[in-house]
């Protein structure tokens, strides 16, 4: 049996995160928005990718934001739906428990099942309650 540690580091991040993208590019379903609509130069974008996870985990303050900006841009492209971003999640989940196990493991995977549906809310307002007209 392999035994499975908690996320310590950046370099676990790093695991994980190019673990994810690996599985994320190849998916039917998902992939096409990484490989061709927004045709993602990998070696820029992973490091971003290990610093917003960081900066989540471990409070570097490494993150510069603007997260939101870029999924808009995609949303515009080609609409992300709800089974996009379940799929999203799944992805990440399955991922997090192939390597890791622990309570950051944990937080990683909570904080994933929250930011979804605030991303989802934020690229369609018309959701939201208090936007909606009664
Ligand atoms: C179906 C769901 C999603 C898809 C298809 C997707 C796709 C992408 C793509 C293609 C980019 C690169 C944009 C670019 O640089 O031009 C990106 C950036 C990013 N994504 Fe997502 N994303 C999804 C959900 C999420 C979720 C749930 C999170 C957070 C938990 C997230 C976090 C980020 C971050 C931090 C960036 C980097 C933004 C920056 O450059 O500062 N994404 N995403």
């Amino acid at each position: 049996m392999v035994v499975q540690r908690d996320i310590e580091n950046r370099e676990d991040i790093a695991r994980l995160i190019r673990g994810f993208y690996t599985h994320a590019m190849q998916d039917e379903l998902i992939g096409p928005f990484f490989t061709e609509i927004a045709a993602i130069n990998l070696e820029e974008h992973l490091p971003v990718m290990y610093d917003f996870w960081e900066n989540l985990l471990f409070q570097t303050g490494a993150y510069r934001g603007g997260m939101m900006y870029k999924h808009i841009l995609l949303d515009r492209q080609k609409k992300l739906e709800k089974i996009h971003f379940a799929r999203w999640l799944e992805l990440f989940e399955q991922e997090v428990d192939q390597h890791f196990n622990g309570p950051v493991a944990e937080d990683a995977k909570s904080r994933a099942r929250s930011i979804v549906p605030s991303l989802y809310l934020k690229l369609n307002p018309a959701f939201l309650p208090m936007t909606r007209k009664e």
